[in-house]
């Protein structure tokens, strides 16, 4: 195998979540939600975006609640323009396998790794701070907290994880057990990484300090026009007065204008503070900043929170495109840690000494000149499609990877085959595992 120099043409995946435990809000918008949807527009990127309504159960014990933010969530993206036809758009606890997984993982952790998890060493240093036992009122959710998410990330073996800077430490978490977990099973995970954007400053809320539910300090994102204005009229300012010149350094309401508007717009803000505009006319000029770019999504929003069962479709129809992915790879990592029909060996031994016929891959060259390959079954009839490929190297090698790895490679390739439904990616897996099987049982 000298030839594996070309980089591999398959497109990065991009992967994020958001905890269904709220209402969305303007710094929701601009720190996660506004930059994701563009970048799903973007080229050669392949992204995952889902409700994170397991995590929400964490810290959020009112089901109407994690019904309403679940609703309020999806509605946001799609608003926002997030494309359910171009991205795989889903609800995490329509996708099983993701608990299954995070139980896998679960057991190639060490306990003493999650100790030092950031989220559950604040509540026990809040705990012992009042002089409390340190796990008092902590539940084991929390604890297991970056299981479940390294869980969500490997399931799609996501290239790049868009995080704030305060979720790394979980992004390494979930590299460190993809290790773990590939080191002792062979190589099922991509390692993730972590894609810290600077740029997006985290937005203050009405009083200046960060804008957070915890803080309860934020500005809804889709709030009605007189109740945007209202919570924007209320952002904390300093007592100078109309004509007397203001720092746009530690002013909230600059910062937050600044998350809105361009470059050419900002200065002009900055000169209206050097020659002492009045507070009310700046958070005016706020407000209509941020209701224009709001305004039009806005309405959006409100029609699709008008129509649930609109939103359920959506997301169902999303996760069917999930688990085409989830399921063959769960298969896959059962029979890698040792879940696997007891009488799998015996099946093996037996078509071996009886020369059943095989699924078979089959490589031809088509009239626009690419290379492509289908896997065909026992009778003939095709299973699996590849895309083109500009050599017949390249397409030996997605072969090989299929023939080696099996149902991992059908999610690691999956911008190079033509996709399949639920039905037609089990029967993939379950005829690369027969190859697979005839391979090993060749080699012994
Ligand atoms: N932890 C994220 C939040 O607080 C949500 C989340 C869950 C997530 N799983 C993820 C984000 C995987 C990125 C990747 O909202």
């Amino acid at each position: 195998m000298a030839s594996l120099s070309s980089p591999s043409p398959s497109p990065v995946r991009f992967l994020t979540g958001i905890t269904t435990s709220g209402t969305p809000h303007l710094g929701n918008y601009v720190g996660s939600v506004r930059h994701s949807v563009r970048f799903s527009l973007q080229p050669h990127v392949q992204s995952f975006y889902f409700l994170a309504d397991y995590h929400a159960l964490i810290k959020v014990d009112e089901p109407a609640r994690i019904q309403r933010s679940t609703l309020e969530i999806a509605a946001t993206w799609l608003a926002c323009g997030l494309d359910p036809e171009r991205v795989t758009f889903y609800r995490q606890s329509d996708i099983p396998e993701i608990p299954e997984l995070t139980w896998f993982l679960t057991c190639v952790t060490g306990k003493g790794v999650l100790n030092r998890a950031h989220a559950y060493k604040a509540a026990m240093d809040k705990n012992l701070a009042k002089g409390e036992d340190p796990d008092a009122d902590i539940n084991a959710g929390l604890f297991m907290y970056p299981v479940l998410m390294a869980a969500d990330i490997l399931m799609f073996n996501a290239h790049k994880v868009p995080v704030g800077r305060d979720q790394v430490q979980h992004i390494e978490m979930a590299r460190d057990m993809a290790q773990s977990f590939n080191h002792l099973y062979g190589e099922h995970f991509t390692l993730p990484e972590a894609e810290i954007d600077d740029a997006v400053a985290t937005l203050p809320g009405l009083d200046g300090r960060k804008m957070s539910k915890s803080y309860d300090n934020t500005i809804p994102l889709f709030t009605p026009r007189a109740q945007l204005q209202k919570l924007i009229a209320g952002i904390v300012t300093d007592s100078r007065a109309p004509g007397e010149p203001k720092d746009p350094e530690g002013s909230a309401l600059f910062q937050i204008y600044q998350a809105f508007a361009d470059h050419g717009e900002t200065e002009a803000l900055r000169k209206a503070y050097a020659d002492g505009i009045g507070w009310g006319d700046a958070k005016q000029i706020l407000f209509e900043r941020i209701d224009r770019e709001v305004a039009p999504m806005r309405e959006h929003y409100d029609a699709l929170l008008n129509d649930p069962a609109q939103i359920e479709k959506i997301l169902r129809t999303g996760a069917d495109k999930a688990r085409a992915l989830s399921r063959p790879f769960i298969e896959g990592l059962r029979h890698a840690v040792g879940l696997r029909n007891l009488s799998a060996r015996d099946e093996a031994a037996a078509r071996k000494t009886t020369k059943v016929a095989r699924p078979s891959f089959k490589q031809y060259r088509e009239s626009d000149g690419l290379f492509y390959f289908k896997l065909l079954d026992a009778g003939g009839a095709q299973m699996l499609q590849s895309v083109g490929f500009a050599s017949p190297q390249e397409a030996g090698r997605a072969i090989a990877a299929l023939r080696k790895q099996g149902a991992a490679a059908l999610t690691l390739l999956a911008g190079q085959l033509e996709p399949l439904d639920n039905e037609g990616a089990r029967a993939v897996t379950a005829a690369l595992e027969a190859l697979a099987a005839d391979a090993a049982g060749e080699k012994s």
